[in-house]
Parts: C-alpha cells; sequence; structure tokens
C-alpha cells in the first residue's frame, strides 16, 4: 500500500485508523471517529481513508454524503442539531432556535464566520418524552428552555470543551410510567440463559413458538419462524447448526436498536435500564440459531449509551455469559460488539442495516433473498428489534405459555408503548397486547385527545372517533410510537411536518420514492403557504398510490400514510388552508390570448379556448 500523500493528516488519523483496521467494513465507524476528530472529513482524510482501506475515494465519499451526522463540508467546532418532530414543533423548538441562533449570530443551516458553531435541525433524536431536544456534537441535550440555551450558548462563546459541560444538560430520564411482564419483573443476568441451556435447544426454539412471539419492530414477523430459517439456512449433515466455517462464523444475530420512528424512545429506555435482558435474548438467539458473532445496531443519536452498554458486555464476559465457552459450554461460543449508526432513519430497514453494517450506505437490498439466509457477509442473520430480544430472554426464563397467557390470541404478551405530544404524563408504558386507545389516553392524561399518530408517520392515524380500537397486530399494529394530539391542534401541521421527514430521509435509489417525497413535500409547502388547491389534494392521493405501490422498500411504501390517513379522517384541516376549493388551473390560458384578441379584432370561438 502506498504511504498516503498527506502525512500531517495520516498522523492525525493513525490513531483511528489503527483502532479499526483495513477492513472496509469498519469504513463507517473510521468516518465516524474522523468526524469527531476533525469536525467533518476533509478531501485529504478521504485520501488517506481510500488509500488505508484500498477501496476508490469515491466509496469513501459516497458513505460519507450519505449519513447526516458524518460531513464532507467543515461544520462548527460545535454543532447543535435541534430535534424537528412534531412533537418538538409542539412544544415550540422552532422558535428555541431562532432564539439560540440569535444569541450565537449565526443562521440555521449555516456556519458562524469563526467557524465555532453551526446551528440545524436533524430528525427526531429520540427524547419526545422530554423535548424540545438537540444534539451538541451528538451528545443529548433534553428539556430546552431559554435558560439553558443562555447556558449552552455561553459555554460555546467561552469555547468549554462539551466533556466539562455541566452534567445536569446531558440527563436523560427514563420516565417508565406503566410496567407489566417485561419491566416490572427483577432479572438475574445468566437466569434465561441457563434455564434455556437446561432445557436445550429444540425444546427453547419450541417454547419460542408456543409463545407465538411477533417482532416488535413494526412487522409482526414471527420470531421463531425467523430463528428456524436461519437455523436450516446452513446446517450439519446431521442437522445439527455449525457454529464457524473455517473460524469464521456462520451466522448472526443482529439487534436493531436504530430507532429512527418519529415519537419511539422505549428502545432506549430498555438499554438504559434492561440491556442484560436484551443482551441474554441475543444469546439465547446465538445458541438456537447456532451463531458466534452478534452486533448491537445501536442508533448515532444514542451513542451517549456506548459506554454504558459496553461496561454491561464487559460484566457479562467476566460473567462467563458471554465469549468462548459460555457458562462452561464448550461447543458454545458468541459475542457482541456494538456498531454506531450515523443518522439515517433508513438504516432501520433490516437490509440497509446490514448494508451499513458492512460499512456502506444504507440502501435497501432486493428481497429475496431476505437475510435470514443472505444477511451479514452474505451468510445467514437473524435481525430482530431490541423488544424482541428482551421478550426472547422472558420467554427463555418462564416458558411460552407463561409468555402466551398474557395478550391476545394473535398478538401474545405486552407491548412497550413511546407516548409523546398532549400529554401530562409523557414516557414508557407497557400494556398486554389489546388494550384499547382509549385506555392509554386515561392513563398518561391525554383526556383532550382528538387524535393520536400509532407507530409514527409510517404508522395509523387514529382519530377520536376510533379511541375503542385496540393495540394488537390484529388491529392497530405498532413498533410503539403514541404521538397525542389535542383539539386545539392542526393536524394539517403533524402530515406536513411528516413529509419533510420522509423526503428528508429518503435514501434517493428508487424514483418514485425519491421523487415522489419530494413531490409530497413540495405540495404540502405549497398548501401551507396559502397557495393550495383542490387539485392538488388529488395530486396529493395521486402521489400517494404511486408511493404506495412502486417503491423499493417500506419507507417510500409508507411515506403517504400520514398524508392519506389525515385527509381522510381530517379533510377539513386541509380544506382550511386552500385558497379554493374548486379546481382552480396554475395558469389561465384563454385569458392570456385576450391580447391576441384584442390585436387581431377576433372574438369568434375560433378565438377562444
Ligand atoms: C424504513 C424502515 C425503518 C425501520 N426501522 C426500524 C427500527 O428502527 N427498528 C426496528 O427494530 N425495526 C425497524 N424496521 C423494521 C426492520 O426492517 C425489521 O423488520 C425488524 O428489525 C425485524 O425485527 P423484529 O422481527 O424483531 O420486529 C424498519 C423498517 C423500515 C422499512
Ligand atoms: S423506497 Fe425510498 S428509502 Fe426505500 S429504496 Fe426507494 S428511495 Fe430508498
Amino acid at each position: 500500500m502506498e504511504p498516503c500523500e498527506f502525512p500531517d493528516i495520516e498522523r492525525r488519523l493513525a490513531p483511528v485508523l489503527e483502532k479499526h483496521g483495513r477492513d472496509a467494513s469498519g469504513l463507517l465507524q473510521i468516518l465516524r471517529d474522523v468526524q469527531d476528530l476533525l469536525h467533518f472529513i476533509p478531501p485529504e482524510a478521504v485520501t488517506c481513508i481510500a488509500g488505508r482501506l484500498g477501496i476508490p475515494r469515491t466509496s469513501v465519499e459516497g458513505v460519507a454524503g450519505f449519513y447526516a451526522f458524518l460531513s464532507l463540508e467543515p461544520v462548527g467546532e460545535y454543532r447543535v442539531l435541534f430535534s424537528d418532530n412534531i412533537t418538538d414543533n409542539m412544544l415550540g423548538n422552532r422558535e428555541l432556535m431562532q432564539y439560540f441562533c440569535n444569541k450565537l449570530w449565526v443562521e440555521p443551516g449555516k456556519v458562524s464566520e469563526d467557524n465555532l458553531v453551526s446551528v440545524d435541525t436533524t430528525s427526531c433524536t429520540g427524547m419526545c418524552d422530554q423535548g424540545p431536544a438537540a444534539l451538541v456534537n451528538g451528545w443529548p441535550l433534553t428539556s430546552l428552555d431559554h435558560n439553558r440555551l443562555d447556558l449552552i450558548a455561553e459555554l460555546i462563546r467561552i469555547r468549554k470543551p462539551v466533556a466539562e459541560w455541566p452534567p445536569m444538560l446531558f440527563e436523560v430520564a427514563d420516565n417508565v410510567r406503566r410496567k407489566d411482564a417485561l419491566l416490572g419483573e427483577a432479572f438475574e443476568p445468566g437466569s434465561a440463559l441457563r434455564a434455556t441451556l437446561a432445557r436445550g435447544i429444540r425444546e427453547t426454539l419450541a417454547e419460542v413458538d408456543k409463545a407465538n412471539l411477533r417482532g416488535r419492530g413494526g412487522a409482526g414477523f414471527k420470531t421463531a419462524s425467523k430463528w428456524t430459517f436461519c437455523h436450516a439456512a446452513i446446517a450439519g449433515e446431521d442437522g445439527s447448526a455449525l457454529c464457524d466455517i473455517g473460524g469464521s462464523p456462520v451466522r448472526f444475530i443482529v439487534c436493531n436498536a436504530d430507532e429512527g420512528e418519529p415519537g419511539t424512545f422505549k428502545d432506549r429506555v430498555l438499554l438504559t435500564r434492561y440491556a442484560d435482558l436484551v443482551f441474554e435474548g441475543m444469546t439465547i438467539g446465538a445458541r438456537v440459531v447456532g451463531a458466534s458473532k452478534g452486533f448491537l445496531y445501536l442508533r448515532g443519536e444514542y451513542r451517549y449509551l456506548l459506554q454504558p452498554l459496553e461496561a454491561v458486555l464487559q460484566r457479562r464476559r467476566d460473567a462467563g455469559l458471554l465469549g468462548d465457552g459460555i457458562l462452561d459450554q464448550a461447543d458454545f461460543s458468541f459475542d457482541i460488539e456494538i456498531h454506531l449508526g450515523a443518522g439515517a432513519y433508513i438504516c432501520g430497514e433490516e437490509s440497509a442495516l446490514i448494508e451499513s453494517l458492512e460499512g456502506r450506505r444504507g440502501r435497501p437490498r432486493n428481497r429475496p433473498p431476505f437475510p435470514v439466509t443472505h444477511g451479514y457477509r452474505g451468510r445467514p442473520t437473524v435481525v430482530d428489534n431490541v423488544e424482541t430480544f428482551a421478550a426472547a430472554a422472558n420467554i427463555g426464563l418462564h416458558g411460552g405459555a407463561w409468555f402466551a397467557a398474557q395478550g391476545t390470541s394473535q398478538s401474545t404478551g405486552t407491548k412497550l408503548l413511546s407516548i409523546s405530544g398532549d400529554v401530562s404524563r409523557p414516557g414508557i408504558y407497557e400494556y398486554p397486547f389489546g388494550v384499547t386507545v382509549e385506555q392509554i389516553l386515561r392513563d398518561c392524561g391525554g383526556e383532550d385527545a382528538h387524535a393520536v399518530q400509532v407507530s409514527g408517520p409510517s404508522g395509523t392515524l387514529v382519530s377520536w372517533q376510533e379511541f375503542g380500537r385496540r393495540i394488537a397486530f390484529e388491529d392497530l399494529s405498532t413498533a410503539g410510537a403514541f404521538m397525542v394530539f389535542h383539539r386545539q391542534r392542526e393536524m394539517f401541521a403533524a402530515a406536513h411536518n411528516f413529509t419533510h421527514f420522509f423526503a428528508h430521509e429518503s435514501c434517493g435509489f428508487c424514483t418514485p420514492c425519491r421523487v415522489g417525497t419530494q413531490l409530497q413535500k413540495k405540495i404540502m409547502d405549497k398548501i401551507a403557504g396559502g397557495h393550495g388547491t383542490a387539485s392538488d389534494l388529488e395530486e396529493l392521493k395521486n402521489l400517494g398510490h404511486v408511493l404506495k405501490t412502486m417503491s423499493h422498500c417500506g419507507l417510500g411504501g409508507s411515506a403517504a400514510n400520514p398524508v392519506l390517513d389525515t385527509l381522510k379522517k381530517f379533510p377539513g384541516t386541509f380544506e382550511r388552508k386552500l385558497k379554493a376549493l374548486a379546481f382552480e388551473p396554475a395558469f389561465d390560458l384563454d385569458g392570456a390570448l385576450e391580447t391576441a384578441r384584442e390585436i387581431t379584432g377576433r372574438d369568434d370561438e375560433w378565438a377562444h379556448l
């Protein structure tokens, strides 16, 4: 390998490059570290990294340009990103951001003249229960108000390193408000794993099957089926699970902690308070499918959890619950590595997540083949949500019948909800499946609600007439977000915010979504600006159809949900904003011919359109 032609930058990057080795799958982690070190990724760094990994410069630039938290252009030494979910909007984040910018003499979206600070917005940071929220150099700031922003502006002005800022600025509350079977039980690390080993592999899989555990990440796929497919994808001649071929893992377990759906923050709390339960579920999954390597894909917004999670992993290694020969089983080796995302909602989609794990842009793969047969490095891979693994650990401990006794027959067990918006007690609520929206609203202090966005922008908007509906796969399926809107809220504002979210987060790979989400956003901007007509509503419906039927992945497929749901359930919120209810063309062609008629002195029917 040629030495890098920029020795200065190579020297500065040396510790980062040493840490991550020469494997191109480490590219995203390298770029994250370089961004931290230099506040952006300069062209010389691109050259050095490309040379070091033996890949083209364009590949490095392609990845750096894809993720919101990486930047090829200089950003401020202090980069403040205000969370811009609708719940942050409702708490006044836009006004606060402007206030903050005025204090620091910087324009939103720009870098200050002295390169000290840049301020912008970012997609939901997963702190909706304690907004308005922001990130400063990747660290979360919550419950922002004028006083806090005054203090933050001062700390930036005196150039105090973020690591030395008062800890109270970075406090993140758990806000667990209702516990049930998952959160309510004390958990002894190792207990579920011991029970699993005593029961046996096939028997444990049978228990997960009996429990009828379905994925908590949104799609609700049956976990036992996924684990069975993964195990069966490569089996030994005698049907046993091969764990390694030539010393490299055959199967992988991936915990999806990308949690990018606006309004969702339950995985944050599980990883803060119940990390052992999650890691134990992953380890049980590994034993069942025959995986020797696992990843936790942690969203970049939760990097503050990295160190505590690493500490939990180390404790588990020390206790013989991870590593070689787990709990003295010579044939059971499994360890977990944490991989940080860098601000891309699409990386929650399982195949995009795997691309990202391999160091590339988060572009969803063609499916089939599915990750269970062709996942990480082309090997069988189970990707499950954080809550799914936590539930699996509970099943390992208590058995399938115990789990299935809760919830409904099609939706067994309990569900964690992340509740935010117009409620007096936002936070995490655990309910057995089957609970009504009405009951939840009573518990969280949302009695004035007239709408709830269930499962985030990609989910379902539920109007007050439907509050008898139930949280369950057979009715309101949800990954966990529950955003509440009271009577005074214009639901148009929520749909408008969500169209911006999807346009921003589209990965750009397929035309229907790349163009469709932009057009949808522009029409909503036009209506918001008071220039909309009834034909724009028709256009939104047509676009919705294109997005739903022609997009490559679930992001595009659900990007029109908020607009279509709001049009159907709250038509008035659109109509109040329209300039004209009847069709109004953008251009009056017949009127434009008037001058020509005057000049020619004609006014017969052929001189009109
Ligand atoms: C755009 C998009 C974003 C997603 N984000 C997440 C996420 O943040 N967390 C998650 O667990 N699943 C997410 N999913 C679903 C995953 O693709 C996958 O179905 C899930 O991780 C499987 O785990 P489960 O079976 O435990 O639900 C997303 C899907 C799409 C289309
Ligand atoms: S639907 Fe959107 S997010 Fe999905 S692949 Fe196409 S452009 Fe990317």
